[in-house]
């Protein structure tokens, strides 16, 4: 793609000690390419928009934009990054240098200060990540309650997704099941390494990863194996589970038998998010559910 534009936007609720920030790359001719919308940690204002700018900046690139024209709302970010202003915050001149240095790749880069109207798509999409960090932050509470009751055998979750292989389909395994008592929306699903599930779910290990690669989705050449994605459960809580993947054979030395199924509190990011973990989790939170996989009975 030669031109392309991004729109960048913070927001943060102090009340609530949550922040995020959306992005939005749209093509010359206005239509959506790509977009974001991240809870971060609370940070300054100005940090704030430093990330969104930086992620906007990532995800053009990635884009394989030629010329990128990047709109900010944010005067202050403005003057720092195009006018090379010094009135730095604590950590924010990391951020500032990652974006210097992604503005001297091999593109051409300018940065417009718009008005606060002609940036609400990316304000909504700011807005948008802190409500829902809001809301998994309520339903976390409940969550780990139920990991508790798990945990000592009375729970309601039924993390067990019915593992069926089928042998004569070469190289790929179906995933079938249904879990319930999730809280709507996605949950991040994975294969992790261990069968273990003597300390409830947490002792199941890292994300079944025999090739040693990065977190990603079920459909990236670099994924762990064990990355499903994500299960979306509706309104009543449940999920319908139909996966069908090549990564997860139930023989050989890649064999997931006997390793464990977990579902999570949060979205699986993908390995997209941006966040310190979304290369190794996909910052997908608690697990608040799992089963080991076994052979099922043929009969
Ligand atoms: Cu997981
Ligand atoms: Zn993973």
């Amino acid at each position: 793609m030669n031109v392309c534009k991004v729109n960048c936007d913070a927001s943060v609720f102090e009340n609530e000690q949550l922040a995020g920030f959306g992005c939005i790359i749209r093509d010359s001719m206005g239509i959506w390419i790509q977009g974001c919308s991240v809870s971060i940690p609370l940070f300054s204002i100005l940090c704030c928009e430093l990330h969104a700018i930086w992620r906007g900046l990532v995800m053009a690139w990635d884009c394989e934009c030629k010329e990128v024209i990047c709109e900010t709302d944010n005067l202050d970010v403005f003057l720092l990054v195009s006018r090379g202003a010094t009135r730095m915050i604590r950590n924010d001149s990391d951020l500032l240098d990652k974006i210097k240095e992604m503005l001297q790749c091999n593109w051409t880069t300018t940065l417009v200060l718009i008005q606060r109207t002609a940036n609400r798509a990316a304000d909504l999409m700011a807005k948008t990540a802190v409500f829902n960090k809001q809301r998994l932050k309520q339903e976390n509470i409940s969550g780990s309650e139920r990991e508790r009751e798990m945990e000592t055998g009375k729970g309601t979750v039924k993390a067990v997704a019915l593992i069926v292989g089928d042998n004569n389909v070469k190289g790929t395994t179906h995933v079938s099941g249904r879990i319930t008592g999730l809280s709507p929306g996605l949950h991040g699903f994975h294969i992790h390494a261990l069968g273990d599930t003597t300390n409830g779910c947490n002792s199941t290990g890292p994300h079944f990863n025999p090739l040693n690669k990065h977190h990603g989705a079920p459909a990236d050449h670099h994924r762990h194996a064990g990355d499903l994605g994500n299960i979306l459960a509706g309104p009543d809580g449940v999920a319908e589970i139909s996966i069908t993947d090549s990564q997860i054979p139930l023989s050989g030395v890649h064999s997931i038998l006997g390793r464990a199924v977990v579902v999570h509190a949060d979205p699986d990011d993908l390995g997209r998010g941006g966040h310190e973990l979304s290369k190794t989790t996909g910052n997908a939170g608690a697990r608040v559910g799992c089963g080991i996989i076994g052979l099922q009975s043929s009969v």
